[in-house]
Parts: structure tokens; sequence; C-alpha cells
């Protein structure tokens, strides 16, 4: 039997799935590593730990398949985007890497706003503006903070590429995570030059870039013995974790959309063109898909808000959900359910975490606005709920003023496991929503690309269309669609009215 492995290193944990041709998964495993927060707003983890993580969740993910090593035809790897792996000469890990979801390099993210003439004209270079969480900024804190360590750094990698060196030996990295460290020339799928000399990085330290479905290098015999893996086996690009979870979606061709409804909220586009926003309230990036783009919204804080309401206002149901073994979210979703829609001119803004889009933010706050004694719990928990989907239809309607025509937005996350909810993004978004029959994401995307890598399949869409259905489809029903129009009108102004109260807010602490 030919099976191929796709490991996704995500934030919490490792993922490895064993997956057949035809797209059977054979064995899922999960092994945890640990985050470190030395300070407020800064998060990192060991890369050593992701080794660990990577090699126990390939072992008892072969170990329940039930295959031998010899069997495996290739690896895709997936990851957490935008952290940052500093290595010296000989390879070594020089301090813990910084993450995606790191905030403090807000100086550097205007320092390189800056040296490169403005916002827009960065946008012009990279498709994408300045984020906290993303790569450039990381590199240029370190080399102002800690410029002994920058000093010796030979080579800045991404997760999923450390990984990949430990399993290879090979410096490289793929067009759909390398969009996310600001160095990309996103049109060019090539590192960008220009913005490379203005913060004076040298191209030396960062590997080199190719498609997502390109092999990369071979299993070295080390990584091999403790894989329990042959050596040679190959290695393709793989992918970030948004774009290696829209292949697992068969998010693949213009007019189809996901939607995933996690801790954060990502509305993802497939584009056959680099289109981007002068804004930057989407991000353009490169599409694991070889000629291919897409567009992405992430909200901070989605099902994020619905998880803070549980833990805060639901005790009662939490313990319920105990008695009858059943998921508290289904009991409090059901509640949700039982108040009308648009929860009679009551809002939720979800923004706890700041936000990343359509509005860049980290000052931004949440919010229930237009209480009234008529309202309850019931009430509050369908706001949350409404509040989430409405700030996904925010970036969903970027996309649309950009030309985008949306024909199915597919469903997954949280956001897909409940009926009452799938049929609410319909209603909000305004589009066909639809559920699939794979639900592994990111590490199931990878996986196909090892495929198509590997010559199983021609292309990423054929590998897609081979493995990838669609198991049910939801229309929005047009008299609730009209009326969460109107209630978009009202949600899409609460925003705009608070934004210049939020750092007052940030500014009211008792000491
Ligand atoms: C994407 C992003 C997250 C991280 C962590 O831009 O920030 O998806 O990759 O999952």
């Amino acid at each position: 039997m030919s099976v191929y492995l796709g490991i996704d290193i995500g934030t919490s944990g490792t993922k490895t799935v064993v997956c057949r041709e035809d797209g059977t998964i054979l064995a899922t495993a999960n092994a945890e590593h640990p985050s470190y927060y030395p300070q407020p707003g800064w998060s990192e983890q060991e890369p050593a730990d992701w080794w660990h993580s990577t090699v126990s969740s390939v072992r008892q993910a072969l170990a329940r398949a039930g295959v031998a090593g010899r069997e495996v035809r290739g690896i895709g790897l997936s990851g957490q985007m935008h952290g940052s792996v500093f290595l010296d000469g000989q390879g070594n890990v020089l301090r813990r890497a910084i993450l995606w979801n790191d905030q403090r390099t807000a100086e550097q993210c205007e320092q390189i706003e800056h040296a490169v003439g403005g916002r827009e004209r960065l946008i012009q270079l990279v498709s994408n503006p300045a984020f906290t969480g993303f790569t450039a900024p990381k590199i240029l804190w370190v080399r102002q903070h800690e410029p002994h360590i920058y000093e010796r750094t030979r080579k800045i990698l991404l997760p999923k590429d450390y990984i990949r060196y430990r399993l290879t030996g090979e410096f490289v990295t793929e067009v759909s995570d390398a969009s996310g460290t600001l160095l990309l020339d996103v049109a060019g799928r090539r590192w960008c030059r220009a913005i490379l000399e203005k913060l004076q990085i040298d191209e030396e330290l960062l590997p080199r870039c190719v498609e997502s479905q390109e092999i990369t290098g071979y299993l070295t015999p080390a990584a091999g013995n403790e894989l329990g893996l042959p050596a040679g086996v190959p290695v393709v690009g793989g992918a970030g974790d948004q774009a290696a979870g829209a292949v697992g979606n068969g998010v693949v061709r213009a007019g189809i959309l996901s939607a995933t409804m996690g801790t954060s909220g990502v509305i993802f586009a497939h584009s056959d063109c680099v289109q981007t926003d002068p804004q930057g309230r989407v991000h353009t990036m490169c599409h694991a898909v070889k000629g291919a783009w897409h567009l992405m919204g992430v909200v901070l804080s989605a099902g994020g808000s619905l998880q803070w309401f549980r833990n805060h206002f639901a005790t009662q149901e939490i313990r319920l959900a105990a008695e009858r073994q059943v998921d508290a979210y289904d009991l409090i979703l059901a509640l949700a359910e039982q108040a009308p829609p648009g929860a009679e001119g009551l809002f939720f803004l979800p923004h706890l975490t700041g936000e990343r889009h359509p509005y860049s933010d980290p000052l931004a706050r949440g919010a229930w606005i237009g209480l009234t004694v008529r309202h309850g719990w019931r009430h509050l928990a369908r706001a949350v709920v409404e509040g989430a989907t409405f700030a996904l239809r925010d970036c969903l309607s970027v996309m649309i003023e950009m030309g985008l025509e949306p024909k199915q937005i597919r469903l997954s996350g949280g956001g897909a496991r409940s009926a009452f909810w799938r049929r609410l993004q319909a209603d909000i978004y305004g589009h066909k929503v639809a559920l699939i029959n794979a639900t592994e994401g990111p590490a199931c995307g990878v996986a196909l690309l090892a495929m198509v890598g590997t010559g199983a399949y021609a292309s990423v869409p054929e590998a897609c269309d081979a493995v990838i259905r669609v198991t049910e489809e939801i229309s929005p029903c047009p008299e609730r669609k009209a009326f969460y129009e109107r209630c978009y009108a009202t949600y899409r102004q609460l925003y705009p009215a608070l934004r210049h109260l939020f750092p007052q807010l940030a500014r009211l602490v008792h000491s």
C-alpha cells in the first residue's frame, strides 16, 4: 500500500495524518507542545519541542494506521504561520521562536512602513500591511533588542520549515507560508529584493523559496531513524496552515471559499490572479496551488468569543453538559437559537483580543450594544454567535467589493458542527454554504500536496477532485437573509462609531 503523511505543526501541538492516495485517512495522532509567555503580549515556543511532538505524533500515527515505514511515499508539512526561528551557522537554535500571536513589535511595524515610504507602498511591494505577528517585524526586533543573537544568526526559518530542516537538512520554504513574512513579492512569488534592501536584511538569511507541491529534500538516515521511516522519503514544500486547510477543504478554484470558525475566524478565497486591497483590509497571499493566490480575512476572536461566553456565563450549561455527557456548546447554541434573529436589536462586537481584519486595531474591544430590560441570557448568547458571524461577513464584504463572486462557502471548525450556526452563516453571508467529507484540515491538505509532488496526481485541483466531496449544501432563507442584511448595515457602523474610545479604555487601568 502507498501512504502519505501530512504533518501540521500547530500552536497547541503537532498533528499527523496517514492518508491513502484515495484520501482515506488511516490514522491521526496529536502530540502537544508548550507555549511560553515571558512578558504580557509575548508568545514563544521552543523549536526542539516541535521536533519532539513531530516525532511522537508520526510514530503514534504510523502505529495506529498499522502501516510499515517503507509504505510511506511522501511527506507534506503544514504549520502555524509567521513564527521565526533563528539558527546559527551550525543549525543550532539561538533563541525561542517568536510566534504569530506575539504582539511586541508595534514599533517595528511603524519602522517598516516608514522605511519603505508608507503603508500604501508597503502593500504595493508585498501585498500586505505590517502586522505585529508577521515575521519581518520580529527580525527587526531581535536585531534591535538582542544584537548578540542577530550577529550569530545565519538562517531565519518559519516553524514548519525548521521541521523540514530537521527532516532533510535543507533550508527551504514555500510561497504560501513565505507570504506571511512581509518579505515576499507575493505577485512575483519570490523574495522581494526592494524590501530586503530597505530593511537591510541579507537574502542569505532566508531559505530558498519554492512552489508548495515541489519536492524540497529527502529524509536523512538520522531523521528516518527517529521517526521509524526509511531514509530518502521525499518531503514536499507543504503550506502555511491556512492555505493547507484550504487545500484540505478543496478551496482550489475561483468562486469556492471557506469559512473556518475556530478560536479565530477565517474567510479564505481562492483567486486566479493577484488582487490586493489598497487599504490592506484582507491579506493577499500565494496559494498552495501553483499559479494561484488567495485572499484571507482573519477575525481574531470569532469562535473565541463563544468560548469566552461559555467560560464566564455558562457555568450551569457546563455542569449540565458534564452530567448528560454532551458538549456545553450544543446546549448554549440550542438556547441561543430560542432568541429571535437579530436578538431584538442587540449586537455583539467580538474584538476581545483586538482585531486583524477588516480593520487592524490592537486596541479594539468587544461590546454588547443595544441592551434593554427585555434582553436575557438567550439574547446575549445569540448576539455573540451573530456578532462572530457578522465579523466574518465583514471580511467577505471586502472580498466582494474587490470583485470576488462567491459560489459556495465551505464551512469548517466549531461553526460547522451546529445545524443552527450553519443556517445562520448561510443567512448572514447571504450565500450557499456547504459541508464536505474531509475534516482533517491542514494535515490532510499537505498530504494531498505530497501526493501531487510525488506524481500521484497531476495537480492540486485534480487531487482535491479525487478526494473531496460536498456532503451537504444549505441555501440562505430569503426572508432571514433580507432581515440580516438590514442588521449587518447597522453592525458595520458600530466599530467606526466606537473606535475613538478604545484607546481611552486601554488607559483606564487603576494602579
Ligand atoms: C494566519 C495566522 C494563523 C496562524 C496560526 O495568518 O495568523 O492562522 O498561522 O494558526
